[in-house]
Formats: structure tokens, C-alpha cells, sequence
């Protein structure tokens, strides 16, 4: 039977572990949700999992509201899981995306696990030099994972976490605003990638980057672009960047279009 699976990725980190699940489980549609109204299940599936990033102990804002519009059609009884990518602590985010399906489904997410990936957000601190050790780490963290949706393996998140979710609840309430704080240099050549990654199409061009405040702050505009041009405040000039190695701009944006 056919298996689909959700992810959203500014960095590609969660793009690349959606494809490795996708090419394991076989038979897989990758669908990005970033995309803005009502996705509908039309078919019957196999398995359904959600892959997606942590942002501030719990959701990006896009993947509750997509989530929550979304519409399983027949499908009560299939598998459900979700994978959390995170680079430090994963909070309460798969509390909050089993509650989310729960509450606005009525569907029990039948396994959630974490992934530990690279910790992306240069926002608040450099970034590691480790990319290959740490992308090594989470390929192998991934085969268990995998192994066990293979396995329709069920489990239950540790629901002590859900006392943080007022971290997530603040930057939900702040995060559209985000890229007030976003600037564009002179090396910015108007190359336009950053308009073409941008998953929620907040990006205008004009000669330069124009943010029209309906940020997800997934930084994929700051780290992808090829002249360093774009910063957060003063926090990032002089900080490394990251992309997933296996992810290239062009898969991404492509795919996000999907
Ligand atoms: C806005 C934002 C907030 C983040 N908050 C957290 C966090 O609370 N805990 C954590 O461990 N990682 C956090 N991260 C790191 C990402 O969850 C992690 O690097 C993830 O794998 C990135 O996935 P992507 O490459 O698919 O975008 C944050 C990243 C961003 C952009």
C-alpha cells in the first residue's frame, strides 16, 4: 500500500531525513508543509508521518496551522508517526504535535521519536565545525527509527515536558514579525535564491531581499545565501553557516513547491 510523509525543513535537515524514510518504507509521497490552505488525504494509506524541525522547545508555527487544516480523509486506520529534529533539546514538541492531531483529529499518533541533527540556529550561536561528524551520528540515530515504523511500533512522548510549552507559545506569538530584524548587505548581488527557498513565500525581490513579515524565521533565506549577505541584528556576520550536506538549495526549493 502507498505511505506518505510531511516534512518542513529550512535547512534541509528534516528534507533529508524525510527521503531516507521515504526511500526505506518505498512506495512514499514527500509532501512539504509549508503549503498555505487545506491539504486533503485522498487515498488510503499505509503509514502517515510527520517530519519536522523544533523551534523554540516545540512546532514551527507553519507545520501547527498546517496540521491542524489538514484533512485525513479515510484514514483512521493507518499508522501515524512523527520524527522531531532537534540540535539541543527537543522541549515538548512531540507532546505538542501528538496533542495537535489528537485535539484537532481525534487521531492518536501511534510514535514519536527525536532525532538529534545539527543544531542550525545562528541566530544564538555559531555554528559547530562538526557538520560531518554530527550528519554521520544522525544517519545511524535514523535507522532504529526507521526500523521501528517499519515495524508499527508504538510509544508514548514523556508528557512532563508539556510545563514548557509557553516557550513555544511566546515565538509563535512573535515569529511573523521576526524578520524585522533580518538585513540585507552590499554583497547581496540579487541572485534571488533567498525568494526561491523561501517556503512560505515571504520574500519579494526588487533589486535586493524584501520580507513582508509572514516569517517562520527557518533561516533557510540567511543560511543558504552564497554572498553572506543577509544577517540577523548584529548576531551573525561574523558566525559560520549551515546547510545539510546532501541538500542542495535547488532540491529544496523545488521540493518545497511540492
Ligand atoms: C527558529 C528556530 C528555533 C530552534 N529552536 C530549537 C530548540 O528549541 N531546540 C533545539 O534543540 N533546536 C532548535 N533549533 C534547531 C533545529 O530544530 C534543528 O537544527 C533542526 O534539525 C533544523 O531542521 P531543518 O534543517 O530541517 O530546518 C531551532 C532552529 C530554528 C531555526
Amino acid at each position: 500500500m502507498a505511505n506518505i510523509v510531511f516534512y518542513f525543513s529550512g535547512t534541509g535537515n528534516c528534507l533529508k531525513a524525510a527521503k531516507t524514510i521515504a526511500n526505506e518504507l518505498e512506495n512514499t509521497e514527500i509532501v512539504c508543509m509549508a503549503k498555505s490552505g487545506s491539504y486533503s488525504l485522498t487515498k488510503e494509506y499505509d503509514t502517515i508521518g510527520f517530519v519536522c524541525p523544533t523551534y523554540f522547545w516545540g512546532l514551527p508555527k507553519k507545520v501547527i496551522e498546517f496540521i491542524g487544516n489538514l484533512n485525513f480523509g479515510n484514514n483512521n486506520g493507518a499508522y501515524y508517526y512523527a520524527v522531531i529534529t532537534y540540535g539541543g533539546s527537543a522541549g515538548n514538541a512531540m507532546n505538542q504535535i501528538y496533542d495537535l492531531i489528537l485535539d484537532k483529529h481525534n487521531v492518536k499518533i501511534n510514535f514519536t521519536k527525536k532525532l538529534k541533527m545539527f543544531s542550525n540556529y545562528v541566530l544564538m550561536y555559531d555554528m559547530s565545525k562538526k557538520i560531518e561528524k554530527i550528519t554521520n551520528k544522525s544517519n545511524k540515530k535514523l535507522v532504529p527509527i526507521i526500523n521501528s515504523i517499519k515495524n508499527r511500533t508504538k510509544n508514548k512522548a514523556n508528557r512532563l515536558m508539556k510545563v514548557f510549552s509557553f516557550i513555544n507559545k511566546d515565538f509563535i506569538k512573535k515569529v511573523s514579525d521576526m524578520d524585522k530584524d533580518y538585513t540585507v548587505n552590499n554583497n547581496c548581488n540579487g541572485c534571488g535564491i533567498c525568494k526561491e527557498l523561501c517556503p512560505v513565500k515571504n520574500i519579494e525581490m526588487t533589486n535586493r531581499p524584501q520580507f513582508n513579515h509572514n516569517c517562520e524565521n527557518c533561516i533557510a533565506c540567511l543560511q543558504f545565501c552564497p554572498q553572506r549577505a543577509i544577517n540577523y541584528k548584529n548576531a551573525t556576520q561574523n558566525r559560520g553557516r549551515y546547510t545539510h550536506p546532501e541538500i542542495s538549495w535547488k532540491e529544496l526549493s523545488e521540493r518545497n513547491k511540492i
